[in-house]
């Protein structure tokens, strides 16, 4: 029997003619004003000719201070925004659909503290080593206020600009999923201690984007489906009330990922989260993303016969930007999960995969 994965799938007005998204990936060719560089054309161009369902951009930043590494692409000033439009009508014009991934990186700012706009680096909770050696400072919800305005804003200039959706960043340790996490969120007022309070600001964000693009643009969230230590216990909980709320307030689709994502693709699990996946299918009915070690058609398959709607991959992607089409003639993933792609962004000759040859034809950086 075909695999479902060829099947068309639907999420909210979007329809994608078959299963697999493009997960959202940084790449090494970003600018240093936040900018897309004429490569990033070329590689969206290429990944949306070879048939992929949906393509999900590499994270976003909203305002200048939600930045998280030197070479990410921005969407906070109107250079940033017609660069990512060029990217959009690229993607448009080889037949492809894709989703804008809008983030603040909270805490989880890689650069030196040179960078951080006022001298302050606003996390949930104050007084945390961040991983640029910086103190935090707890937000005010004045600080919540703004930052959430510059997501309804990032949201609303994605719609106009005729983008296919918008994925609010809630994983990974960027700002929304410090917010949910109770190892970063300690805070003693509505904001921190239950799921429902550490939820208030996330959902905050989701629902005036809501409300502002209207029910038929399609708002996606990606979340972890874990959390680090202990607490990861309690969490497992946690994420059913998350979901659920994100779909009370109107996502059109939650992607599910977890803070472990990295190490967990070189020991070659076909499909990362889906035990904890599978119990959130039972709470909601929105379609439900899976991404993490997804190579072959098989591990594929074991996603949406778990009741899954979606698979997403990354790193297949950055050694072959035509995974889609080794799938379908029956061929499995080059990526051997080595992750030396992320570290690699930095690096001088910026090469996506290290490990491979990036395929003739295709930007190679
Ligand atoms: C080089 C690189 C850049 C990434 N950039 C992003 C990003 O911008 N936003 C995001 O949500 N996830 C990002 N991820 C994580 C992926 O979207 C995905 O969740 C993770 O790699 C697991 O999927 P995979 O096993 O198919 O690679 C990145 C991953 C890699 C390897
Ligand atoms: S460097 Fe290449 S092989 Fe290694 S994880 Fe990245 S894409 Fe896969």
């Amino acid at each position: 029997m075909a695999s479902k994965l060829f099947s068309a799938g639907q999420i909210g007005t979007l329809t994608l003619p078959n299963r697999l998204i493009r997960s959202a990936t940084q790449d090494p060719f970003g600018k240093r004003d936040g900018t897309c560089a004429p490569e990033q054309v070329a590689l969206y161009r290429d990944i949306a000719a070879s048939g992929v369902g949906a393509i999900i951009t590499a994270y976003s930043y909203i305002s200048p201070e939600a930045r998280s590494t030197g070479i990410q692409v921005g969407f906070a000033t109107p250079e940033q925004r017609a660069s990512q439009k060029e990217v959009l009508d690229a993607v448009h014009a080889a037949g492809g659909r894709l989703i804008l991934q809008i983030m603040h990186a909270g805490m989880n700012v890689f650069m030196s503290e040179k960078h951080v706009a006022g001298g302050k680096l606003l996390a949930p909770s104050g007084d945390m080593k961040a991983p640029n050696d910086m103190m935090t400072t707890e937000m005010t919800t004045a600080d919540m206020d703004k930052i959430r305005a510059d997501f309804v804003d990032a949201a609303l200039a994605a719609k106009e600009m005729g983008f296919d959706g918008v994925q609010l960043h809630c994983a990974h340790g960027y700002l929304l999923s410090q917010f949910l996490d109770p190892n970063t969120n300690l805070r003693t007022d509505e904001f921190g201690g239950s799921a429902e309070n550490r939820f208030r600001f996330p959902g905050q964000c989701l629902s005036a984007i809501r409300e502002a693009v209207g029910k038929d643009f399609p708002v996606l969230v990606k979340v972890n489906t874990n959390c680090a230590g202990e607490a990861d216990a309690a969490y497992a909980e946690d994420i059913l009330y998350f979901c659920r709320q994100f779909q009370a307030l109107g996502a059109d689709a939650i992607e599910l990922s977890g803070y472990n994502w990295l190490p967990l693709g070189k020991k070659k699990v076909p499909t990362f989260y889906l035990e904890r996946a599978g119990a959130i299918r039972k709470e909601v009915t929105i379609p439900l993303i899976l991404v993490g070690g997804v190579r072959s058609v098989e591990g594929a398959d074991q996603i949406l016969d778990a009741g899954l709607d979606f698979v997403a991959a990354s790193r297949p992607f950055i050694c072959q930007p035509d995974f889609y089409q080794y799938l379908e003639k029956g061929e499995e993933s080059l990526c051997i999960g080595c992750t030396k792609c992320l570290g690699n962004i930095w690096t001088k000759e910026g090469r996506r995969c290290v490990k491979h040859e990036i395929p003739e034809g295709f930007p190679k950086a």
